[in-house]
């Protein structure tokens, strides 16, 4: 289930004080199972050693074009050809120049210019430099030939100054080699709404009614519809958690707002996975200031019901997932949602079981469709819970099995 297990990916290394982020990308990418081929220029070799990259990805590092060591030498198309997305990182101002004038005369353009595969340019350089009309021309002829262009992020840079320049960080990076690679999945073309995190209703402008979840649950479906190649938006309540790279975000904060969004963004969906515990109840009233002891001993709330938000999600063709957090009789409480929610599948989830729940990384659940039948998952990571419920969707839709191993689109 780890998207990246077995993908073939080609790093080229350019010269900047930003190389030594490249290691640490180099090897989170082999710890997450790929295999990567680091080709460096010569400047690169000036800021970090050829053998820093092999020990961490142990694999030969391509230095240049004519190394009779390297593969590249046989045959200067092999790594082109075998890789699933060439990423450049960190990429200098001469190395793009060069990417957009299409030169081959190093092992970075001659793979670029061989490949099919998607390539990620990631920028690095003195923000005086990337802002330079020739440069940011350079950057427009790259993105209309399709390369993803990732950053750069702005901060301080190595020059001392404050600007943008700054290679982005590694999660990003990953981010966006995972969006790229997703676009031949299963769900390649849909479009996937889920919903994350716990609305807050407000007494007051300090008060509110909320409840434990963090997000992490919503979250992580969208990182698995992204890596499934879906067009993905997160509809989501107050939270501290970064998206995944390719997800749109419709903050919210009250059940109503919830349903605004969900409802407007599922116009033109084809699933909506409703991860959020929404609240069920909320103030009838809010007050405008805040609320004042005033020496009682008791006070009451007038609370109101709130609107059943995957409920009014009108099914057209449109698969609808609900989740049930439930404290006991797991299933035959969650198994009650499905007719009035008109849902296509519900996750019951135990939130009492040990590793499941609220603000765990893992999630114990069991599906139960429409008809009825029953798959029940274990404890798994949430992003593992996310890939089973997408994988039930893209069969719901009818969609074609991930093309892995088909040959990738034209960038
Ligand atoms: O965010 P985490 O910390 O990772 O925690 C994850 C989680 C426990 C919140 C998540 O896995 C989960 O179980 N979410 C559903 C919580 C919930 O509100 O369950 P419910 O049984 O009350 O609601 C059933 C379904 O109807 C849910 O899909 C809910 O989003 C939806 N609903 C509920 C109320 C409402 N007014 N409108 C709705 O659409």
């Amino acid at each position: 289930m780890n998207p990246l297990e077995g993908r073939s990916v080609a790093l080229g290394v350019s010269g900047s004080i930003a190389c030594y982020k490249a290691v640490d990308l180099a090897s989170k990418l082999v710890q997450l199972g790929a295999r990567v081929d680091v080709m460096m220029t010569e400047a690169a070799m000036e800021f970090v050693a050829p053998l820093t990259f092999a020990a961490v990805t142990h694999r030969p590092v391509v230095e240049s074009l004519f190394d009779p060591k390297s593969e590249i030498s046989i045959d200067h198309v092999a790594i082109a050809e075998r890789a699933d997305a060439v990423v450049i990182a960190p990429a200098t101002a001469q190395t793009i120049a060069k990417l957009a004038l299409g030169l081959a005369d190093d092992p970075i353009g001659a793979t670029v210019l061989a490949t099919a595969a998607p390539v990620i340019v990631c920028p690095a350089m003195d923000a005086h430099m990337y802002d330079n009309p020739a440069t940011q021309m350079n950057v427009e002829t790259l993105a209309s030939r399709g390369f993803v262009i990732a950053g750069p992020a702005e901060g301080r840079l190595a020059s001392g100054l404050m600007g943008k320049g700054r290679l982005i960080e590694t999660a990003e990076m990953v981010g966006h080699l995972r969006l790229a690679l997703g676009r031949r999945g299963s769900l390649a073309g849909r479009k996937v709404v889920v919903s994350a995190g716990g609305t807050k209703e407000d007494i007051d402008p300090v008060r509110f009614i909320g409840n434990r979840s963090t997000g992490k649950m919503g979250y992580a479906v969208a990182e698995a519809a992204i890596d499934l190649g879906a067009e993905t938006v997160i509809v989501a309540a107050p939270n501290a958690l970064q998206p995944p790279v390719g997800a749109r975000v419709e903050a919210v904060r009250s059940a109503l707002e919830m349903r605004d969004a969900v409802l407007a963004e599922s116009s033109d969906a084809d699933a909506v996975v409703m991860a959020a515990a929404v609240a069920d109840w909320r103030p009838r009233e809010r007050s405008a200031s805040k609320l004042k002891k005033g020496g009682r001993s008791s006070f009451s709330l007038d609370l109101e019901r709130t609107p059943d938000i995957i409920a009014e999600v009108e099914r057209r063709g449109l698969v609808k997932v609900g989740f049930a957090a439930e404290s006991d009789d797991v299933l035959a409480n969650a198994r009650k949602k499905i007719a009035p929610k008109g849902l296509d599948l519900i996750a019951a989830n135990d939130v009492t079981a040990p590793g499941s729940g609220f603000g765990s990384d893992t999630n114990r659940v069991t599906l139960i469709d429409r008809g009825g039948n029953v798959e029940e998952l274990g404890v798994m990571t949430k992003y593992e819970v996310g890939r089973r419920i997408l994988d039930r969707v893209a069969s719901l839709l009818g969609c074609p099995a991930a093309r892995r191993d088909a040959q990738p689109p034209a960038r």
